[in-house]
């Protein structure tokens, strides 16, 4: 009974967490540690249940790794009045992660039966599938609560209201972020869960948006956006180490997070021209292709169109990147997912974008870009209503450690 109710109260959670993980199975030797994050250990297609993302690393997974099907982005207010529950709540999302990213065999039953180490959600074997889960961490952490004014990392700051944002602060920053990305809905959602239970009492969930691409059968080339363009088509190569070193990475092996809940206002969207829709973002709907370019990865040529009679100069990927000398170095790395949520009260659909891009520099890159993309003719459609700025650690250099134990330790 006692270990029902300690399991049962906030505070003891994190005891409970550390016994169920021995329950569950820890990764210890299985665990690869992986140099290139995106390296996959599981030999099959995303459909393979035991594909497989090594969570140690000296960066962390699913930044670079390219998207899996399903993501969940979700922001957590601290809770703990203890600086030390916080940091043990910190290193136990490790333990926990890394878990299960590994697999394990499930012990199943409910916390009457005494402790239960996992939900069932999917059954009595655990399986990676594709599992991501990135940490991250907000600006409100690091005011006066847990006298970690000092290591706040120099560029993390509370996103800014930008001006054709509709910011709801329910949906708004956070003190910690987790990414899960991985090939099914249900191991997310898993994934959730034993990350929530584990951190009960010193993590309380702020906002949560789940995320899905098409399927890759679907086209070739990048996956369609709610607005039924290809998105993600030019993106910097997340295989050119020294391009991710100065767009991506600090000095550290971290990174910061951009996240953006960017609902599209799709009714109105489906009541615009095909030409006029293309004329905003500068690309053709079917192909993908830059307009009056044939491919999806041709180059859109703006030296070749100084005014802008092929591509507006007012186009989204214009304004978003000019491709000039001097811009290079402002690119994002854009990783996000489609949403889709329910219905509003006016009966409109609420569906749109989880903007995530990541950022060695968010004043050098996001923000210059965002500031460029003001007033353009899109934000007519679109709305961003939530989101912030995070900083990713960088990841856990082997079982022993955690994601964050620099900042805490
Ligand atoms: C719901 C909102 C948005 C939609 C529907 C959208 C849609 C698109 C589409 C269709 C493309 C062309 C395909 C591609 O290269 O991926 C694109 C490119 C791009 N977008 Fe967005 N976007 C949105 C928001 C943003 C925001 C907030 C930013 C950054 C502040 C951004 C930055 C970019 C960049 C950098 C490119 C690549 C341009 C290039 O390299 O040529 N987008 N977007």
């Amino acid at each position: 009974m006692l270990r029902r109710r300690q399991f049962l109260t906030g505070g003891a959670a994190l005891g409970a967490g550390v016994a169920l993980d021995r329950l569950a199975g820890r990764p210890g030797a299985a665990a690869t540690a992986n140099a290139r994050d995106t390296s996959v250990t599981g030999p099959g297609p995303a459909t393979d249940r035991q594909r497989r993302f090594a969570f140690d690393g000296p960066r962390q997974a699913g930044v670079l790794t390219e998207r899996q099907p399903y993501a969940i982005v979700v922001a957590f207010d601290a809770i703990t009045a203890s600086p030390a529950e916080l940091a043990e709540g910190m290193r136990e999302l490790s333990v926990r992660a890394r878990a299960l990213t590994t697999g394990y065999d499930a012990l199943l039953g409910a916390p009457s039966d005494g402790p239960t180490p996992d939900s069932g959600v999917l059954g009595s074997k655990v399986t990676p599938g594709g599992l991501t889960v990135t940490i991250g961490v907000g600006a409100s952490l690091f005011d006066g609560r847990y006298g970690l004014a000092a290591r706040k990392p120099a560029g993390l700051k509370p996103m800014p209201v930008f001006p054709d944002d509709a910011l709801v602060d329910a949906e708004t920053h956070g003190d910690v972020l987790l990414q899960l990305c991985g090939d099914a809905a249900d191991g997310l959602l898993h994934a959730l869960r034993d990350l929530m239970r584990a951190t009960r009492g010193v993590l309380a969930a702020r906002w949560k948006v789940e995320g899905f691409l098409p399927p890759p059968s679907r086209s070739p080339g990048a996956g369609r956006n709610l607005l039924g363009f290809k998105d993600g088509t030019a993106n910097p190569d997340t295989g050119d180490a020294g391009l991710m070193d100065r767009l991506v990475w600090d000095e550290a092996g971290g990174t910061y997070a951009v996240v953006r809940i960017i609902r599209n206002r799709v009714e109105f969207w489906d009541r615009v021209a095909r030409a006029e829709q293309e004329l905003m973002i500068g690309r053709l709907k079917d192909t993908g292709a830059p307009l009056g370019k044939a491919k999806e990865l041709d180059d859109p040529d703006y030296a070749g169109d100084p005014k802008g009679a092929r591509i507006p100069m007012d186009a989204h990927i214009r304004l978003a990147r000019p491709r000039t000398a001097a811009t290079e170095d402002q690119r994002i790395l854009r990783r996000g997912y489609n949403y889709s949520r329910g219905i509003d009260e006016a009966g409109q659909l609420d569906m749109g974008l989880v903007f995530v891009a990541f950022n060695r520099d968010v004043e050098r890159q996001f923000e210059v870009v965002q500031g460029r993309l003001a007033g353009e003719p899109l934000v007519d459609y679109v709305v961003p209503t939530g989101g912030g700025y995070f900083y990713l650690p960088p990841g856990a250099r082997d079982a022993q450690d955690w994601v964050g134990s620099g900042l805490f330790t």
